[in-house]
């Protein structure tokens, strides 16, 4: 077989996320996760994109494949989760993303090329630990009353809204960073590149 047939190969090898990405603090959190799939070790090694099925992906869950040894979130925002986004722009230090975290195409308003589907590496930016989901508004997960959802970062307490954002006053100096990526149909992504320029 060719090196690109085992690299298709190695891409179509279904494994579940939670194991793969072990290591990277998704363990902690009650979302469920569904299976992704990785790349061949070599294609890895060398930072190839990464392909992923979101079609089993349901509102509200998330999924997480590695990518140049990084965890990506892939979360399906629920209507509700969106709604929180523009209640939130008095709150975040960057509400309109201008730290160019993100490549152009995401630079809007739900931080995405489709509003539902968030994509995002999963580390904070301040000292490089994996936050926690903390997707249920409210004090039920420790968190304050009036929290709307999103993600808690266990180290030094940053938090970030379902787009990524980061709150004022937190140690993170800028939102989650989101990788260059596209779309191959509706129920695929390309992790790792794109067609716009990032
Ligand atoms: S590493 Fe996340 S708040 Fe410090």
């Amino acid at each position: 077989m060719s090196d690109q047939g085992k690299m298709d190969c190695g891409r179509r090898r279904l494994i579940v996320a939670t194991a793969a990405v072990g290591g990277v603090g998704v363990a902690a959190t009650a979302v469920p996760f569904v299976a992704s799939m990785l790349p061949s070790e070599r294609a890895k090694a060398a930072g190839a994109p990464v392909e992923a099925d979101i079609s089993k992906l349901e509102p509200g869950q998330m999924m997480v494949v590695e990518w140049r040894g990084k965890p990506v979130w892939i979360l399906r925002r629920t209507p509700e989760m969106l709604a929180t986004l523009p209640q939130l722009d008095g709150e975040v230090s960057d509400p309109e993303s201008k730290k160019e975290q993100q490549p152009k195409y995401c630079t809007n308003a739900a931080r995405a090329l489709k509003p539902e589907l968030f994509v995002a590496i999963g580390i904070c930016t301040h000292l490089g630990c994996s936050p926690s989901s903390k997707f249920k508004p409210g004090a039920s997960e420790g968190m304050t009353a009036d929290w709307k959802g999103g993600f808690l970062c266990p180290c030094h307490g940053s938090t970030f809204d379902f787009a990524g954002r980061v709150f004022k006053e937190k140690p993170a100096p800028t939102n989650l960073e989101i990788p260059p990526h596209r779309y191959l149909s509706d129920t695929r992504i390309l992790i790792g590149e794109d067609t716009q320029g990032a």
